[in-house]
């Protein structure tokens, strides 16, 4: 069964490291397709050199942030463009298969791909420091379903983060119209939303009951390479 692993990226000095990072994990993942989606107007041949030699069957595309989101600096609707990009082209190009939203600066354990294969409809599962708390995943007793801990409730119906949840083809193709909205910090839970119905018992709860960390909201610190440092006379 093929995993279709969504991730959007842009250009910046970390961009090469973090895809470096990520292929080198996708590599060891066995029927995968690589979905990079650069937010930029033309292809990078950087990127497209890292992609070749991975060997990882990708497919690499374009979709630039509109210019009208991007002059909002303080809601930023980061990787909108891409991800629904990359559900356009599962849209055209899958039947089957599970897709998973991995942004291009977080960490995964192999195990969450042996995981996520099993996803029937909608599966969800920890993802380790996200927001203050360091933690968003679905609160679990008995191995079932109770409620969702996050640090970033905002009235949200699924309070969870992109790389907590799993979805399969079949269900995407079930909604037609499905897209992620260009509104910064609803974006998972108004997706979700515009998916067919499902009920919180339906959640595929994965990572052992939801009790294991396999991927986390890592963040690389920027180094600021273009500024002085005071530390070199
Ligand atoms: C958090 C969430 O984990 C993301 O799922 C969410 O998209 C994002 O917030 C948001 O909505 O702002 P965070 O670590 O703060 O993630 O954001 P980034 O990692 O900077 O960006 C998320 C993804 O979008 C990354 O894969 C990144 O490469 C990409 N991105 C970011 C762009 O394509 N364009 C940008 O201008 C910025
Ligand atoms: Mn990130």
């Amino acid at each position: 069964l093929m995993i279709y692993v969504i991730t959007p990226t842009y250009k910046r000095p970390e961009q090469i490291p973090e895809l470096t990072r990520l292929s080198h994990t996708l590599r060891l993942v066995k029927n995968i397709t690589w979905l990079v989606i650069d937010d930029a107007e033309s292809k990078s041949s950087v990127v497209e050199k890292l992609l070749n030699k991975s060997g990882i069957r990708y497919e690499y595309m374009l979709a630039p942030m509109p210019n009208e989101f991007r002059s909002n600096k303080k809601y930023l609707p980061r990787g909108v463009s891409n991800r629904n990009k990359g559900i356009t082209w599962i849209r055209n190009n899958a039947k089957t298969g599970i897709i998973y939203f991995a942004d291009d600066d977080n960490t995964y354990d192999l195990k969450l791909f042996e995981e996520i294969r099993k996803t029937k409809k909608i599966s969800m599962f920890p993802v380790g420091l996200v927001t203050h708390l360091g933690l968003s995943t679905p609160i679990v007793k008995n191995c079932t379903f109770i409620g969702f801990y996050d640090g970033y409730y905002a009235g949200r119906k699924y309070p969870v983060d992109f790389a907590g949840f799993a979805i399969s083809v079949e269900f995407l193709l079930k909604s037609p119209n499905a897209t992620i909205p260009f509104k910064a910090g609803y974006e998972e839970d108004l997706f979700l939303k515009r998916l067919l119905p499902f009920s919180f018992g339906d959640i595929e709860l994965l990572a052992s009951c939801c009790t294991e960390i396999l991927v986390w909201h890592t963040q690389t610190k920027k180094n600021h390479p273009t500024r002085k440092t005071t530390m070199i006379k």
